[in-house]
């Protein structure tokens, strides 16, 4: 319908639109040639998304253009056309299926995103139902889901259609995807509350989780990935073969019974005073409705305080929610309030912040890793994000960039979930003009490319995506493994960050891992910033890390693929670490869990003489490097009470340390695991439990216990 210039045209034109404030006052000449661009950009906007199912610009934005577009309505109403997009609800369709009327039209949802908003919402409310400021007025606030609109109509107790949205009038007749969806009961007894018709709304979803198993599936099987759970329900609603559609995980929560009718042919909601009541007998008939994650509030001040909780609990709930929906409770409420042709005035979304934006690629920079790895960054036009500001994200490396065909001067669509880092989904072609240029991933290491006099090629193994620099002269790769060593994970230097190892860097103190348990701290607390104190806590720090056990000092010293658990296993077995100088492929590949590439990796790095030296260096000033009761393999009984069970603990503990109660789990049988999933099968709850609890509590299916209990169960 639109072609690419078009498309670029009308995206530009909209961006340039959005530049004018909606309350902005023009002459009636100026307001004749904003409103029809104004029609024009909507019209369009209002296609990627409703028909094609791929915004280009965010709620908020389009927002922005349609109030414009009312307000400039508003103030000369001889410019209102019958087309305008105000004076419509509908949209084209996409006619695969056939086309069915709803019973009643289905509109869309006016949008709010603070308190100011809201507070205006319920000052309107007030206004049309002529009620004063003290007068309590209840609201039902419930998730807003971020997945496909389905509307089902049941007849004498039995399900007889389901359909799309499509325009809000008509929609596509999908009935046999929708008795695939187990969720929506096939029969309900509508008749025991003396219904003979109704029509009911809900959104089609998929949960988060099983969304990620299908994709991690489809990963394993190598084929092309699904792009998020909302197009996933979406396009799940259209497959022509319900047999495929069974196969999606597909669910309904149903929010709003838009239509009921008695066995005489009356409106059957009179019965009813409350929204929530017609929930309630919703859920009581079989239908899925959100349980804890909708309530029933009696001010404006106990919306603003719900929506904010979800907010915060966004990424814990299982499904995928963009807001949260508010509507007014009482029923004779509603209907005094009424509707716009756009949206009911008794409801209102509460929009949560977005999670996806786009905005321009400028550069493309490259960072190296502690093995060598070098991981292009994309630099971006700043962009606000779920609250930040989004500036720079990763690439990953080569095949991301051709896979998606990811351009410099494109326009990316960025997206941030929780706290999941921010990544580019893809970039929108569709908005090209022919100047972006194909990244050309270097051949030779981009990293301080001035410090020698050729290039060092790089080199990329055969099973692996990144491109390695093998051949460091730079430095750069032994800086990035002393920031590893000191980590958290590795040899756990406290007080001692990357920022230090930088500046000591810099300053020519530090040129390998041995260096860091060689400072000279009567410099160092010369530096500006330190001082005598700092620089003996420093040396307290690492002077503790000098008797770390082994498993950690191995871990620390980025050997390719030797993760934490290998680490554990080859420390279990020897005395000393240098006695790896003798160990052989089969050595490492007898230990269950250890393959041929960590045995590879292990024999080249010990045979490198550079590597034995460092670690004599670090043996000289005072690291340990023989075995310690910590490195010994843990003896748990066959009959231990937790074998074969997983456990964490979370919260304050005040009977031990979490160290010392991990230890005891072990001793138990354990295995101690740091999320909260369905995996997990204990949770030990101490004091001022937050998330974990809340997640565990969500899922259902873990065990949750104090520490008197657990302490009962090991002992
Ligand atoms: S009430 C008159 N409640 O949001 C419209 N809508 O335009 C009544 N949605 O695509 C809608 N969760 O499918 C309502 N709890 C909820 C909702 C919800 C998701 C979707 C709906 C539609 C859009 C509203």
């Amino acid at each position: 319908m639109y072609d690419q210039d078009q498309q670029r045209r009308l995206f530009n034109l909209s961006k340039d639109l959005l530049k004018t404030d909606t309350g902005a006052k023009v002459t009636v000449g100026e307001a004749k040639e904003e409103v029809n661009q104004l029609r024009e950009t909507i019209v369009y906007h209002e296609w990627k998304y409703y028909v094609k199912n791929d915004p280009v610009i965010s709620d908020f934005e389009y927002d922005h253009l349609y109030k414009r577009l009312e307000a400039l309505e508003e103030q000369y109403p001889d410019l209102i056309t019958p087309d305008s997009p105000t004076q419509r609800v509908s949209a084209d369709l996409t006619s695969d299926f056939p086309t069915v009327k709803h019973l009643s039209p289905m509109l869309s949802l006016a949008n709010s995103y603070n308190e100011d908003d809201l507070n205006d919402f319920d000052t309107s409310i007030r206004k049309l139902t002529s009620l004063d400021e003290n007068a309590v007025i209840e609201y039902a606030v419930e998730p807003k889901f971020d997945g496909g609109t389905i509307v089902l109509v049941y007849e004498n107790d039995l399900l007889v259609r389901g359909a799309t949205r499509g325009n809000g009038d008509e929609g596509e007749e999908i009935t046999n995807n929708a008795k695939v969806i187990r969720s929506i009961p096939l029969k309900a007894e509508f008749s025991k509350y003396g219904l003979s018709r109704v029509e009911l709304r809900g959104e089609v979803v998929i949960r988060k989780d099983v969304f990620k198993k299908m994709n991690d599936q489809k990963a394993a099987a190598g084929e092309t990935l699904y792009a998020n759970p909302r197009n996933t329900a979406t396009g799940g609603l259209r497959i022509k073969d319900p047999k495929e559609v069974a196969q999606r995980g597909l669910e309904a929560f149903v929010f709003q019974m838009s239509y009921a009718e008695d066995a005489d042919g009356n409106n059957g909601t009179r019965q009813f005073e409350k929204h929530s009541e017609i929930i309630d007998m919703l859920g009581n008939l079989g239908f899925k409705i959100p349980q804890s994650a909708r309530t029933v509030v009696s001010d404006v001040k106990g919306v603003l305080k719900f929506c904010n909780n979800r907010e915060t609990n966004r990424e814990a709930y299982p499904y995928e929610i963009d807001g949260m929906v508010v509507k007014v409770n009482s029923l004779v409420l509603q209907e005094i309030c009424g509707a716009t042709s756009h949206h009911p005035r008794w409801a209102i979304a509460f929009k949560f912040k977005a999670k996806q934006a786009t905005t321009k690629l400028l550069d493309v920079e490259y960072q190296v890793g502690k093995i060598g790895s070098i991981t292009p960054v994309a630099k971006l036009e700043p962009v606000q994000l779920a609250g930040v500001t989004v500036s720079s994200v990763s690439l990953h490396n080569e095949d991301f960039i051709t896979s998606k065909d990811i351009r410099l001067g494109d326009t990316v669509l960025v997206e941030r979930a929780g706290d999941v880092i921010p990544y580019i989904v893809k970039p929108m072609d569709e908005l090209r003009d022919g100047s972006e240029i194909i990244i050309d991933f270097p051949k030779t290491c981009p990293i301080n490319p001035d410090s020698r006099p050729y290039g060092v090629e790089l080199i990329r193994t055969e099973g692996e995506a990144a491109w390695r620099c093998p051949d460091c002269v730079c430095g750069a790769q032994d800086l990035m493994r002393m920031i590893f060593h000191i980590s958290k994970d590795a040899m756990n230097i406290d007080g001692f960050g990357g920022a230090y190892i930088i500046r000591f860097h810099e300053m020519g103190w530090l040129r390998n891992m041995a260096d860091i348990y060689n400072l000279d701290y009567d410099q160092i607390a010369e530096l500006e910033g330190f001082g005598q104190k700092s620089a003996a806590n420093l040396k307290k720090s690492i002077d503790k890390a000098k008797s770390n056990p082994i498993r950690r000092l191995l871990h620390s010293l980025s050997i390719h693929h030797l993760g934490k658990r290998a680490s554990v296993l080859i420390s279990e077995r020897i005395e000393h670490v240098l006695d790896l100088k003798e160990w052989t492929i089969e050595d490492y590949t007898n230990i269950k869990d250890i393959g041929p590439v960590v045995a590879e990796n292990m024999i080249e790095w010990f045979a490198n003489e550079r590597n034995v030296e460092m670690l004599r260096q670090m043996e000289a000033y005072g690291v340990n490097m023989h075995q310690t009761q910590e490195d010994k393999p843990v003896e748990v009984a066959a009959d231990a009470p937790l074998v074969g069970k997983t456990i964490l603990f979370t919260g304050a503990l005040q009977h031990f340390s979490r160290k010392e109660a991990q230890k005891l789990a072990t001793l138990a049988g354990a295995k101690n695991i740091s999320a909260v999933s369905s995996n997990l099968d204990i949770l030990v709850v101490g004091e001022k439990a937050g998330s974990k609890l809340r997640k565990a509590e969500a899922l259902g299916t873990v065990q949750i216990m104090t520490e008197d209990e657990f302490l009962a169960l090991v002992s």
